[in-house]
């Protein structure tokens, strides 16, 4: 069980730059790599601007109810904004993480969470989705904490996002990792669920590994469950 220490990687400006160079070799150090029951292998790891075709065939791919439980309308594809956003990752602007596996020596995202930070550091949107085919493996619930890492790494304070009322599956997997759920002011369809940030009390793996490629060492904790 491991826990990163203090803010103190340099993963924000190394992103920041190899995404202006067009050179995101330092995202793909920014991952978490492991094993489904089932065998298959899943990385997550940040997006950069090529992975736009996997990002739309992962929405293209969403059942009705998916897309719904996601978007709220139910969109066919992600619209060239949301693609342009959601592949610059700057993570005090916005960072999106993609569950990847390989078949036949290429890549299909399964899964993806983000948070744009509106306005940085006060507050960050958040949303995840995974694949159907993908479902109950454990990958929304892994997105999700080393999205929170990230989040609290880049130091934005609180992360917020709309669930409808509808979506118990959200709403487990958001009470399983203590985020706070109110009622939302357009009505009872939605609910807000939101987390103050702080340390958090499970391995950031992603930026763990990312320590690792530079040497730097974590520090070991109680709680950690990825
Ligand atoms: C909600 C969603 C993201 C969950 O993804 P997932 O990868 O299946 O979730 P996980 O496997 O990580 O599950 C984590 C926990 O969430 C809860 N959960 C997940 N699916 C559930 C379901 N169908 N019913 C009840 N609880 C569920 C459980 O508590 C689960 O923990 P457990 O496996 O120990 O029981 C996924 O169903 C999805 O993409 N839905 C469509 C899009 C969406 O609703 N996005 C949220 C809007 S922001």
């Amino acid at each position: 069980m491991e826990h990163l220490s203090a803010r103190t990687f340099n993963w924000i400006d190394d992103l920041r730059s190899g995404m202006e160079a067009g050179t995101p070799s330092s995202a793909e150090e920014i991952s978490d790599v492991w094993q489904l029951k089932n065998g298959r292998t899943v990385e997550i790891r940040t997006a950069w601007p090529d992975d736009a075709p996997l990002m739309q065939a992962l929405v293209r791919n969403l059942s009705l109810r998916s897309r719904y439980h996601r978007f709220f309308y139910p969109v066919h594809e992600m619209t060239p904004d949301m693609l342009a956003r959601f592949t610059r990752a700057d993570p005090l602007d916005a960072v999106t993480l993609l569950a990847v596996i390989r078949e036949n020596g290429k890549e299909l995202a399964v899964g993806m969470a983000q948070y744009v930070a509106e306005p940085y550091p006060e507050r960050g949107e958040f949303a995840v989705v995974v694949g159907d085919a993908w479902q109950h493996m454990g990958i929304a619930s892994r997105l999700l904490r080393n999205l929170v890492c990230m989040a609290w790494e880049a130091g934005i304070e609180r992360i917020e996002g709309d669930v409808l009322s509808e979506n118990w599956a959200m709403r487990q997997l958001l009470e399983s990792m203590d985020f706070m759920l109110g009622p939302h002011p357009d009505g009872t369809y939605l609910f807000k669920a939101w987390k103050e940030l702080a340390l958090p009390t499970w391995k950031c793996a992603a930026l763990a590994a990312f320590g690792a490629q530079r040497g730097r060492t974590t520090q070991p904790a109680p709680g950690s469950r990825l």
